[in-house]
C-alpha cells in the first residue's frame, strides 16, 4: 500500500539500499539530510513542521502529553499548511515505578502552595494514550512513525508496516539498538548524551544520572553501526551545518536537530524559555526533578533543589505539571523545565526555512573544506 500524507510516493518503493534492509521511508531518501526533531509541549508546532518540510527537510510532529484527538487535529492542521510528508512521534509507556513517592510529593506540594499558590498534581502513571495514537497514525496514513522511551509492541510494528509506514526507534546505547533492530525497526534515531529534552533510555537506571551509560554521539554512532545493519539518524547537540556534515561523514543518513529550532518564530516555545535560551547564561544538566525521567535542560533553582528526585516517569511529570505551568505563567524561569541541548547558545531567532537553508550552505562549505584538507580532487 502506498503511504504518505499528501503525495510522498517517490522514495517509498523499497529499493533496499541498505543490503538486506528494505528502506521504505522518506528519511533515507531525503535530498537534504536534516530532520527537525519532535519536541513535545507544543514546541514542534504544525507551523514548524510544515515550514521544515517545505524547506526540503523532514520533520516529526510530537504527540507526547496530548490526547489522540488533539494529535488528529494537529495532523490535520499540518496538512492544511503543507502537502509534503511528515512523521509523527509517539512515547512508549514507561515501566511503572514501584518507589514510594510520598516524600517527593510532599516537597513539591509545599513548594506549589507556598511559592505559586497552586496545588501540585497527583503522582500517577499513565500510558500517554499510546494505543489510541498508534490507531491515529495508521488511520491517517502517516508515512514515518518514530518511537521514544522504548520499543513499540510487536503487533504495532506489524500494523504500521502493513499500512506502509516505516518505523523509527530512538536508542541511546548499542544494546537498545540491537533490541530495536530485533523488534523490526526500519531506522534508528541514535540520541547522544548532549541532546536536549528527555533521554530515550528504554529503562531508567537510577544508578546513572542519564538513566544508562551516557554515550557521546559519534562513539554511539560508530558502535551501533558496527552492530546493526540499519540506517541511522544522528541526534544530540547538533547545531551547525558542519555538525550535519560530520555525522553524515560518520555514516548517518540524516541529522536530527531539536534545540537549534526552538527560537524559530514558528516554534511554540514558551516566551520565558525563549528568553533563557537567548540569554545563554545557564549551563545544561541532566535531571529527573520535573518528570522522573532523565532529561537535559538549563540549570535552574528547581533542578538544584531537587537533585535526588526519584526515577518515576510519568508520575513526577503529572505531579509537577501545575508548578511548571504556574512558573511559566509568572515568567519564573527557575520553576519550569527549560529543556535544551548542550549547544543551545547557537540557536537562532530566524524562520525555520532560513535556518534550514543556512544549515545546508554551511554543511556544503564544511564538506568542501574537508575535501580540500584531505586532498580530494575529483
Ligand atoms: C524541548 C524539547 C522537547 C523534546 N521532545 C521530544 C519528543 O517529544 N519526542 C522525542 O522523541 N524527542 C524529543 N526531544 C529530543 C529530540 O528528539 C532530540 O533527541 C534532541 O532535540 C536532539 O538534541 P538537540 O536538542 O541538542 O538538537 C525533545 C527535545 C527538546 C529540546
Amino acid at each position: 500500500m502506498s503511504a504518505g500524507n499528501g503525495g510522498c510516493g517517490a522514495g517509498l518503493d523499497g529499493r533496499g539500499r541498505y543490503g538486506r534492509v528494505v528502506i521504505t521511508d522518506p528519511i533515507a531518501e531525503l535530498a537534504v539530510p536534516i530532520v527537525v526533531a519532535p519536541m513535545a509541549g507544543g514546541v514542534s508546532s504544525p507551523e514548524l513542521v510544515a515550514g521544515a518540510v517545505e524547506a526540503g527537510a523532514f520533520a516529526f510532529l510530537p504527540s507526547g502529553y496530548v490526547t489522540a484527538g488533539v494529535l488528529r487535529e494537529q495532523i490535520a492542521r499540518t496538512r492544511e499548511l503543507t502537502g509534503k510528508p511528515f512523521g509523527v512521534n509517539i512515547f512508549v509507556p514507561s515501566v511503572k515505578s514501584t518507589e514510594d513517592l510520598s516524600g517527593y510529593g510532599e516537597l513539591v506540594g509545599a513548594e506549589a502552595r507556598e511559592r505559586y499558590g497552586v496545588e501540585a498534581g497527583t503522582a500517577s502513571w499513565d500510558d500517554d494514550h499510546y494505543a489510541a495514537k498508534v490507531d491515529v497514525v495508521v488511520e491517517t496514513g502517516i508515512p514515518v512513525v518514530s518511537f521514544t522511551f522504548g520499543l513499540p509492541g510487536v503487533e504495532d510494528v506489524a500494523r504500521l508496516k502493513e499500512a506502509g509506514a516505516s518505523v523509527v526507534v530512538t536508542v541511546t546505547t548499542p544494546g537498545e539498538a540491537r533490541a530495536a533492530a530485533e523488534r523490526g525497526a526500519d531506522v534508528l534515531c541514535v540520541q547522544g548524551g548532549a541532546a536536549g529534552g528527555h533521554r530515550s533510555v528504554f529503562t531508567d537506571d537510577p544508578a546513572h544520572p542519564g538513566g544508562a551509560p551516557l554515550y557521546d554521539l559519534l562513539p554511539a554512532l560508530r558502535l551501533i553501526a558496527a552492530d546493526v545493519d540499519l540506517p541511522l539518524v544522528a541526534a544530540g547537540g547538533l547545531t551547525t551545518g558542519a555538525d550535519i556534515a560530520a555525522v553524515v561523514a560518520a555514516g548517518a543518513v540524516a541529522a536530527q536537530l531539536g534545540t537549534v529550532f526552538m527560537r524559530c518564530p514558528e516554534a511554540g516555545t514558551n516566551a520565558t524559555q525563549r528568553a533563557a535560551l537567548a540569554a545563554g547564561e545557564r549551563e545544561t544538566t541532566l535531571t529527573r526533578a520535573f518528570t522522573g525521567r532523565p532529561a537535559r535542560g538549563l540549570v535552574n533553582r528547581f533542578i538544584v533543589e531537587h537533585q535526588g528526585a526519584p526515577s518515576a516517569y510519568p508520575d513526577l511529570h503529572n505531579l509537577t505539571r501545575p508548578v511548571r505551568a504556574a512558573a511559566g505563567k509568572a515568567g519564573d524561569a527557575d520553576g519550569m523545565s527549560l529543556w535544551a541541548g548542550q549547544a543551545y547558545r547557537l540557536a537562532k531567532d530566524i524562520p525555520v526555512a532560513d535556518l534550514i537553508h543556512e544549515l545546508i550552505t554551511d554543511a556544503k562549505a564544511a564538506a568542501t573544506v574537508l575535501a580540500r584538507r584531505l586532498g580530494v580532487t575529483g
